[in-house]
């Protein structure tokens, strides 16, 4: 009997061939579908797209965590889930500590993706009542293609952004740290090619970050768009502002005692690496993986100064007028 992955690739095959395809990210074919590039053979396929489009369906109080890979994803999954989930996973006693789910699991599996939930209908996908607390998924596929159902729905969506060159290099290191099947590793020159053309997995980056950008501008009540580097900057009042935009603000009284601080160091690099140092997260894919520098501005190690040129002329031109503060 055939899994429930084969049996939505093959329903979508037909569409699948009527696709643009390139060599993209680790020699990977990608698809082009509505305007970006996708994998076809994983439950982050386009197949999983189209099928999301013709059949998601959210709860209300959902809450979506957007962004491209190597955004900082993890990191913001984690302080997501720590925030809302704060009074199940009370800060103020030493062994709930302890105990939080992100202290022995990994953010991606407390905020998990939607696409692999949805096509294997686990129970959190198909459970009706979001019982306590909202559910929380995330996902990278980009607005254009988003299921209406989502937008319709009155979700909430939390879109983060990275500059664009330090993504590039979280690639780059990425895709050399795990071994999947069939995809050999990159060299920078190679990544630089990819990310330039946008042939990565949901790239062009330039043309997701806009598209989430104005529609935040359009609807801010639904979509709240958040950059890394201000998260790193400023990371206390940037949870706040998610919790607010959440409906679930800090009162006073947790402000005072620390509660966003609390929080903030649950969700530190330094402990969520010590917690994902071994086991996997799926098969060829390390816990370990998601987590490396964390710096605002790594790329300046990496990048020749003619890379670091087009990649700022390509985002000055594309972002123009848009204000986004890296
Ligand atoms: P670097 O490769 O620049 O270090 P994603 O989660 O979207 O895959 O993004 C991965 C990037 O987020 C990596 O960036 C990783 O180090 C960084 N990251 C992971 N956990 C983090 C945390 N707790 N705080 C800050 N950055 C984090």
């Amino acid at each position: 009997e055939k899994d429930n992955l084969s049996l939505l690739l093959h329903k979508y095959k037909d569409k699948l061939t009527t696709l643009p395809k390139q060599k993209g990210w680790m020699g990977e074919n990608l698809y082009m579908y509505q305007g970006f590039w996708y994998g076809s053979t994983s439950a982050f396929s386009v197949q999983t797209t189209m099928a999301m489009q013709d059949s998601f369906k959210p709860l209300p109080t959902d809450i979506y965590l957007l962004t491209l890979p190597k955004s900082g994803t993890t990191w913001v999954k984690a302080l997501m889930f720590a925030t809302v989930n704060r009074t199940t996973y009370n800060h103020n006693s030493n062994t709930s500590v302890l105990t939080h789910p992100l202290f022995v699991s990994n953010p991606h599996n407390c905020v998990p993706f939607i696409e692999p939930e949805f096509v294997n209908k686990t129970p959190t996908y198909v459970q009706e009542n979001p019982n306590p607390n909202p559910r929380l998924f995330s996902t990278h596929i980009p607005y254009t293609s988003l299921p209406r159902s989502i937008l319709d729905s009155g979700c909430r969506l939390v879109y983060l952004c990275r500059n664009p060159k330090d993504v590039m290099v979280s690639w780059y290191y990425f895709s050399n740290k795990f071994t999947l099947k069939n995809l050999s590793p990159m060299t920078i020159d190679e990544m630089f090619e990819v990310f330039v053309k946008g042939t990565v997995p949901y790239g062009p980056y330039w043309d997701h970050v806009k598209e989430y950008y104005n529609a935040s501008c359009e609807h801010p009540t639904k979509i709240l768009f958040l950059t890394y580097e201000v998260m790193k900057k400023d990371t206390v009042n940037q949870v706040k502002r998610i919790a607010e935009f959440l409906g679930c603000p800090f009162s006073k009284e947790e402000e005072t005692e620390g509660c966003v601080e609390e929080i903030m160091r649950l969700c530190s690099l330094e402990v969520l690496k010590e917690v994902n140092k071994d086991g996997e997260y799926s098969e060829g894919v390390p816990n370990a993986v998601f987590f490396r520098e964390g710096k605002v501005g790594g790329w300046r190690e990496d990048l020749t100064d003619e890379m670091s040129k087009t990649l700022d002329d390509i985002t000055n031109e594309k972002f123009q007028d848009l204000g986004i503060l890296f």
